[in-house]
């Protein structure tokens, strides 16, 4: 569910007129609604009543302290993955207590840094790293809270970018060493306690099997090492798919049960449901490390068509953003439904959509029947809250784009445009 939808032929995120918004602050522009990223969260905490469970909120999705901020009041937990993402959280009004650490190639700056604020517990995604963090915490004369990553090599089922549960894939401990790690590490590694047990599986997951299928595995595991290990903690990961095409469609409020019951996405109603038995039975605090769930339909990003062009083999519709904005297109072949800001009653017509940018990759559709587009018209690409504007880029020395919250009939710019001086920054003659 999320909050954008026409009201007489005009888009409108909440109270906010989004053709307005775009002659405001001009375009390229990201704009997320705060009351659909509560929903979201509240959704899928009703959904995990039943458990003793945690939901932390993976940063990376998107890191705009506005965001964090309304995640952190709301009473969700974070999942980072860098020294810059904690420094996000905490200048956001979050506490590094909050946190687990994830991410295969922490530096000594880092984990230093993230035992002093007082971390949650560091993913461990290695031995050597286990030990590295161990040696540290020696130095600091501290204990680190760690959990390790089990590979489960299970299957998501997703894009083999954005898959991480197969052995083949740089993520995690192998399932088969990690009884044994544990034991290694709780007899020689003094400085580290081993709190938890984590594994993630991958991102944009439509389907619960393999949620299931992980877990089921996994658990087993959990069982054994909380007898012989104490630990407290079992994180499941992120990885709870959303809806792309369709995507207007996906914020009324009844499309749920409209869908084809045997063609429906996945919902968090459904991905409780089924996991919840299997959790439940393990007497332990699960967590959740949802980020594109959370704020990937709460999300759009703003364009202007700025010229059309018709080939021989196609048409095009050239738009002021790029790759550099949105990179998912280019990146994992991904889809953002395209709509208008505005609709008229004209034709559809089949084309390409194409930003500014010196790279034939630089696409946002291909071959896509869409409302006929003129010159200076405006369109929303949807569903790009989550990974958008954190995966920006500036190369062709091109902007950020401004994001902007809106908070029912109000809007705020929670990023500024940046200006040619940001762009050269720190740099010198
Ligand atoms: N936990 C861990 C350890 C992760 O690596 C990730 C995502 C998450 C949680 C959150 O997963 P989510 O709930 O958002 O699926 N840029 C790609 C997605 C990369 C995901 C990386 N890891 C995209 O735009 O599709």
């Amino acid at each position: 569910m999320h909050e954008f939808d026409y009201q007489n032929g005009r888009l409108y995120c909440e109270g906010v007129d989004l053709a307005e918004l775009a002659s405001i602050h001009g375009t390229p522009l990201y704009v997320y609604s705060e009351k659909t990223i509560k929903d979201n969260f509240k959704r899928l905490s009703s959904a995990l009543s039943d458990l003793d469970h945690r939901i932390a909120f993976a940063v990376k999705a998107n890191s705009n302290l506005s965001v964090l901020k309304i995640l952190n009041d709301v009473g969700a937990d974070f999942d980072i993955v860098s020294g810059g993402e904690l420094f996000r959280v905490l200048k956001a009004g979050g506490s590094a207590n909050k946190c687990t650490f994830a991410g295969v190639g922490k530096t000594r700056e880092e984990i230093e840094y993230s035992l002093k604020e007082g971390i949650y517990s560091f993913n461990v995604e290695s031995e050597a790293e286990l030990r590295f963090i161990n040696q540290i915490a020696k130095e600091c004369n501290k204990v680190a809270p760690v959990a390790v990553r089990v590979n489960p090599n299970v299957d998501a089922k997703t894009h083999k970018y954005i898959s991480t549960g197969k052995s083949e894939n740089k993520f995690g401990i192998d399932f088969e060493f990690i009884e044994n790690l544990y034991s290694k590490a709780s007899q020689e590694f003094k400085n580290v306690q081993l709190k938890g047990l984590q594994m993630h599986i991958g991102s944009q997951l439509t389907e619960v099997k393999p949620f299931l299928e992980a877990v089921e595995k996994v658990s087993p595991l959990v069982e054994k090492l909380k007898v012989t290990h104490g630990i407290e903690f079992f994180s499941i990961g992120g990885g709870i798919g959303i809806i792309y095409e369709d995507a207007l469609a996906s914020g009324k409020k009844d499309w749920w049960d409209n869908k084809d019951p045997n063609n429906k996405p996945l919902t968090v109603e459904e991905y409780a449901e089924k996991l919840i038995p299997t959790l439940k039975a393990l007497e332990i605090k699960i967590l959740l490390e949802p980020g594109r769930y959370m704020v990937g339909n709460a999300g759009a990003l703003l364009s202007q068509v700025l010229y059309k062009k018709i080939g021989t083999a196609k048409n095009f519709a050239i738009v002021d953003a790029g790759m550099g904005d949105l990179i998912r297109p280019a990146l994992y072949q991904g889809h953002h439904e395209i709509v208008p800001l505005i609709q008229d009653a004209k034709d559809n017509q089949v084309v390409d959509i194409v930003g500014p940018i010196c790279e034939s990759g630089d696409f946002f559709a291909q071959n896509r029947e869409l409302p006929h587009l003129e010159e200076g018209d405006h369109i929303a690409l949807l569903s790009a809250g989550a990974y958008g504007f954190v995966m920006a880029s500036n190369y062709n020395s091109r902007s950020f784009p401004v994001e902007i919250l809106v908070s029912g009939n109000d809007h705020h710019v929670i990023r500024k445009r940046q200006s040619y001086d940001d762009l050269i920054r720190g740099e010198e003659l």
